[in-house]
């Protein structure tokens, strides 16, 4: 996996715990001896091993934690990609576009940079459907990344998020609906 996430995820154990929280989980998974860098791209299994870990530290389980990084990340991923956006977006454009645009150019920047697949129907102005596939099965990143487009746009008290996953983890399903503000 692309070394920005591991970087993001050092950064978020840094901020939400503390710098030894990283340094004992670094050991714990295995890791001591490894530095990540934006310029590579890991192991998933590393991945794997530090957000197992970090689960068993923090008490949250591996999907909590995969969701609340995954709307940690957003800002710096559309730092990242900014030019790719166009400025009358709102989360829901954003979500449909991110597979043609963003995911897009991921993997034309590296050959091994695989990010998963988005099947995006927008099924009205204000809703759509995303479909999920990766055998990496991180739909629950897939989740806190689409709370965290909404938040980044100032909709997440209107942006419903709806994931139904299949029993192999493999294939989530995320209906996402706009409504009224409450
Ligand atoms: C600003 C928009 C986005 C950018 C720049 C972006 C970028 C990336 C990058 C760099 C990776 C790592 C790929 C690799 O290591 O091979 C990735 C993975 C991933 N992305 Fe995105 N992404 C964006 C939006 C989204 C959205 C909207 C979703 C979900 C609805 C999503 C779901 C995921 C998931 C779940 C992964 C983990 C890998 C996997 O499950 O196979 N991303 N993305």
């Amino acid at each position: 996996m692309h070394g920005t996430i591991f970087t993001l995820l050092k950064r978020y154990v840094q901020t939400q715990y503390d710098h030894s929280t990283w340094v004992r989980l670094m050991e714990a998974a295995g890791l001591s001896a490894t530095s990540f860098d934006h310029k590579n791209v890991y192991p998933d299994e590393h991945m794997y091993a530090l957000v197992g870990h970090a689960a068993e530290m923090t008490g949250l389980s591996a999907q909590e934690l995969h969701e609340k990084f995954g709307e940690y990340l957003v800002p710096d991923l559309m730092y990242m990609y900014q030019k790719l956006l166009q400025p009358q977006w709102t989360t829901l454009d954003m979500l449909e576009h991110t597979e043609n645009t963003m995911h897009r150019q991921v993997r034309q920047e590296h050959a091994e940079n695989a990010p998963p697949v988005l099947q995006v129907t927008r099924l009205s102005p204000d809703e759509l459907e995303i479909n999920y596939v990766s055998k990496r099965r991180m739909g629950a990143l897939a989740v806190g990344i689409v709370r965290g487009i909404a938040t980044y746009y100032d909709e997440a008290d209107r942006i419903l998020v709806e994931p139904e996953t299949s029993e192999d983890g493999e294939h989530v399903r995320i209906r996402v609906r706009r409504v009224a503000a409450a």
